[in-house]
């Protein structure tokens, strides 16, 4: 099979909520609720895409060349990946897109395609039980080879899960603190099951595991510094792909504000509006250590579950070797500022 094959698949498996298109940039998708396209009008999701697309170029670099093979390997979270790409959390595929897949299944696709292309997937799920629960078995059989990415549950919630994420095996765990966004409509105090954190919540969670913990859902440097302090391992610049505000700034023009506030002290990951191994290139020169990918993730996966995951990073890699073999990069810490413009 190959990627077009993978799409023709999805665009029926999706349909009508995704209509899978040319350019997953969130016009088509706004103002389709439950489902795919961003809060509001979407202008928070369009924004993350167009300003990476426009203010965000490439510098050519041909007279550098060695005779060396590009080499996307990255040593994160004590592990060796085939990239600095990952597959991001998505929740409740069922509801959001169609039952086609749902949290178990979805689970399964981005964990073994992810493990299959060389790299990891963080998962998702929504606010409920089982959302957590499906994709944790799923990576128990994969031997932890997944970031469970928690919701901001109450505090006690939050540290049962992660006792249980331990014993599944895994070697990270997550949080998309912005995950409150979604819940805005709940107005039940008594089944709310996810509330806002504070740094001193960050900081307890950090002092419960030894796992490493990346808060997702960072958006100013401000809090960013707030993160470090807590002893975050990283932090993931995101907006949750445009779905939990709308008019906010994107992740990549806040990226390069962040990374210069945090320098090394954590890792830095970033999403929002990536689609192939030229955008990977450009968040890396901007600043970011990682990349997630959401909605392409999920296009892939259900065009062919697990090999459309696979197909799809293959396909990402490749570009991203392209990327660096015409810009005189050889290694991912090649891919520095200078190899970048941003254009008004
Ligand atoms: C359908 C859908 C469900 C999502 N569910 C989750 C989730 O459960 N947890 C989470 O942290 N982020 C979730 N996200 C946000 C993604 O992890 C990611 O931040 C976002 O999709 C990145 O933007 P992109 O789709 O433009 O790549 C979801 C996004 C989508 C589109």
């Amino acid at each position: 099979m190959n990627y077009q094959e993978v799409l023709k698949r999805a665009k029926e498996t999706m349909a009508p909520r995704c209509k899978v298109c040319t350019e997953c940039n969130g016009i088509a998708c706004r103002g389709i609720s439950p489902g795919p396209g961003g809060r509001g009008l979407g202008r928070t999701f369009q924004r993350n895409y167009q300003y990476l697309a426009d203010h965000v170029k490439i510098h050519m670099n041909v007279l550098a060349q060695k005779e060396e093979k590009q080499n996307t390997e990255v040593t994160l979270f004590s592990k060796t990946f085939a990239a600095p790409v990952f597959c991001a959390p998505i929740g409740m595929p069922d509801f959001t897109y169609t039952p086609f897949l749902n949290d178990e299944t979805y689970a399964k696709a981005v964990v073994a395609g992810a493990k299959e292309a060389g790299i990891v997937a963080f998962t998702g799920g929504g606010a409920f039980d089982k959302c957590f629960f499906a994709p944790l078995e799923v990576t128990k059989h994969f031997g932890g080879w997944a970031i469970p990415t928690l919701k901001p549950w109450k505090m006690d919630v939050v540290k049962q899960r992660i006792a249980l994420a331990e014993e599944a095996g895994v070697f990270a765990i997550a949080m998309d603190v912005d995950g409150i966004g979604l819940q805005a409509s709940i107005d039940d105090e008594t089944i709310k099951p996810i509330v806002p954190k504070s740094q001193q919540d960050l900081k307890e969670i950090v002092s419960s595991t030894k796992l490493p913990f990346v808060v997702k859902g960072i958006m100013t440097a401000k809090e960013a510094i707030e993160a470090v302090e807590a002893g975050v391992y990283g932090i993931v610049v995101s907006n949750h792909g445009g779905r939990v505000i709308e008019d906010g700034l994107s992740t990549a023009e806040m990226l390069p504000e962040i990374k210069k506030a945090v320098g090394d002290a954590v890792k830095v990951f970033v999403d929002g509006g990536v689609r192939t191994g030229s955008d990977v290139f450009k968040m890396i020169a901007l600043g970011a250590d990682g990349v997630l990918i959401g909605r392409p993730y999920a296009i892939a996966a259900y065009g062919a579950k697990e090999e459309g995951v696979r197909i799809y990073t293959e396909k990402v890699i490749k570009e991203l070797k392209q990327t660096m073999l015409m810009t005189g990069c050889f290694e991912i810490k090649d891919i520095t500022m200078e190899k970048i413009k941003i254009v008004p």
